[in-house]
């Protein structure tokens, strides 16, 4: 019986290069059914304000894989894009991207005779992309980072999990802890947690912007890295360019139950409709899938079909040698097919898993299990920081707020965009109209919530509050950070 899937063609090139790459699928023989699904921004213009069916959800949750062309988000309607929204939702928690040279595509890289393979996870729930903000006065914008530990260890204990499969050595965790100690903190210390489970594997840690300057100067050092939300997305396009450009950057975004392939490029509006797109990400992608539902025999004789097509120098539009003819998506995709059975001069590609095999039944979780968390852990209240719009100076700012105290706080500070500006501080510094007041606890007082949220309401009298956030201790150790120069 063969194994279904749910397909999305998506908008634009996306019909396009699908039907290309269900072709050359259906040439080899994959045993794969395809249950075509309504998504997109035609079902956005329809008035389903999550831009899919209510069948179209039911059909992804029951057949746990999704393969999905490029999909539009209609401008200036006040709708969230379709494809983030697919990947929280169904929790795709890894953000898993392949990048190796490919014989035939020219980059700086191959001219140079360096050669390129590595695999980037992103984290691909978390971090800004909660997209929690808020404009705290007119003038200041505030965003809400979210870095959590079960979250974090989800997508590292893959990436291990990755990394012993594909037979890799080493892997690397992508941060910048030195600034933002306890969001990326967290996630570089539950990194170093989880690598003591994989001891044949050389775990080590790079902050970002070196990453960045490495991998455009040695990227051959690297193997696997892991990183949160947006410094993966980013340094993943960045990857994305030493292999030849989007058109050839795959990617999975994997769940315990339900996982999505998709290339990483939009829907080329400005190409659609031509029959010139490149196939060949979308070919990467659905290739990957392959692995994963454990077509692996497949996933290796087209993809030694798709190397070798491309070390003929045959090329689409967009990539390849541009004194030869390029090739239309069909002709591409009929290159592939014509190629089956072929391996390119660098050897045939792996036929082990990249994935571990995944079934075609999805598991319904019948509870959260990221909620579980450590009881024995200590929590005290120690106080808290007050955020308030204020166009004065600091020190009459700390003035008005000490008019305020009762005798179960101190005011250990105040700053202003992080920068400690009383009781000291610098004239050069620059203000805006938001300051942060630092309430710590008196010597022997225990703190309620209550205390907490009277206070700040009797503040409220004599300044206006934007936002507050408690000062938490955990097992003895400060759950929040210092202000710069305190
Ligand atoms: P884009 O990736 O669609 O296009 C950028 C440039 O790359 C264009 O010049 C395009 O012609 C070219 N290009 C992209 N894919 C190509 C291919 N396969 N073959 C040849 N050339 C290709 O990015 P853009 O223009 O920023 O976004 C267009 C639309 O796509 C937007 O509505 C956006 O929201 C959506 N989008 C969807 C994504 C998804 O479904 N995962 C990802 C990125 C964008």
């Amino acid at each position: 019986m063969k194994t279904k899937i749910a397909v999305a063609k998506g908008d634009g090139i996306g019909p396009e290069i699908m039907d290309a790459v269900l072709r050359i699928f259906a040439a080899n023989e994959v045993e794969l059914d395809y249950e075509f699904v309504e998504m997109g921004k035609s079902y956005f213009d329809a008035g389903h304000s999550t831009g899919m069916t209510e069948q179209a959800k039911e059909t992804i949750e029951n057949l746990g894989v999704l393969f999905k062309g490029p999909m539009e988000t209609p401008k200036g309607k006040g709708v969230k894009s379709i494809n983030v929204t697919a990947r929280k939702v169904w929790n795709t928690y890894a953000n898993q991207r392949d990048f190796r040279s490919l014989n035939g595509v020219q980059t700086v890289f191959s001219k140079a005779g360096v050669s390129v393979n590595m695999t980037i996870v992103r984290e691909n729930i978390e971090d800004t992309y909660g997209g929690i903000e808020h404009l705290m006065t007119n003038d200041v914008a505030v965003a809400r980072r979210i870095i959590t530990r079960p979250g974090s260890a989800q997508v590292i204990r893959y990436t291990f999990e990755m990394a012993r499969r594909k037979g890799y050595k080493k892997v690397a965790c992508g941060h910048k802890a030195n600034i933002m100690k306890l969001t990326d903190g967290l996630f570089l210390e539950t990194f170093y947690e989880i690598a003591k489970e994989y001891p044949d594997l050389q775990a080590y840690d790079i902050i970002v912007d070196d990453l960045c300057m490495k991998l455009v100067s040695r990227p051959e050092m690297f193997e696997v890295i892991v990183l949160t939300n947006l410094q993966g997305d980013i340094v993943s396009d960045l990857c994305a360019g030493l292999v030849g450009g989007l058109g050839f950057a795959p990617s999975a975004n994997i769940g315990d139950n339900i996982s999505i392939f998709e290339a990483v490029h939009g829907t080329a509006p400005d190409i659609a409709g031509r029959n010139i797109a490149n196939p060949t990400a979308l070919l990467l992608s659905g290739i990957s899938m392959l692995r994963y539902m454990g077509f692996t025999a497949n996933a290796a004789t087209i993809e030694n079909a798709l190397l070798y097509t491309l070390e003929q120098g045959k090329h689409t539009g967009d990539f390849g040698d541009r004194s030869t003819a390029s090739l239309n998506t069909t002709e591409f995709a009929d290159s592939v097919i014509a190629s089956l059975g072929k391996q390119s001069s660098e050897g045939g590609v792996f036929s082990q898993p990249n994935f571990a095999a995944h079934g075609n039944k999805v598991q319904r979780p019948s509870e959260n299990k990221l909620t579980v968390t450590n009881p024995d852990v200590k929590e005290e209240i120690m106080g808290v920081d007050v955020f308030v719009e204020y166009t004065g100076q600091p020190a009459e700012l700390a003035g008005l707020a000490q008019t305020k105290l009762n005798n179960q706080f101190k005011m250990v500070m105040i700053s202003n965009r992080g920068t400690q500006v009383w009781p000291t501080g610098s004239v050069f510094t620059e203000l805006v109209n938001q300051y942060r007041i630092r309430l710590e606890k008196q010597e022997g007082i225990k703190l309620s919530q209550k205390d907490i949220l009277g206070i700040v309401a009797e503040l409220s009298d004599a300044v206006k509050v934007c936002s507050i956030e408690f000062l938490m201790n955990f097992d003895g150790k400060a759950g929040y950070s210092l202000a710069q120069g305190q």
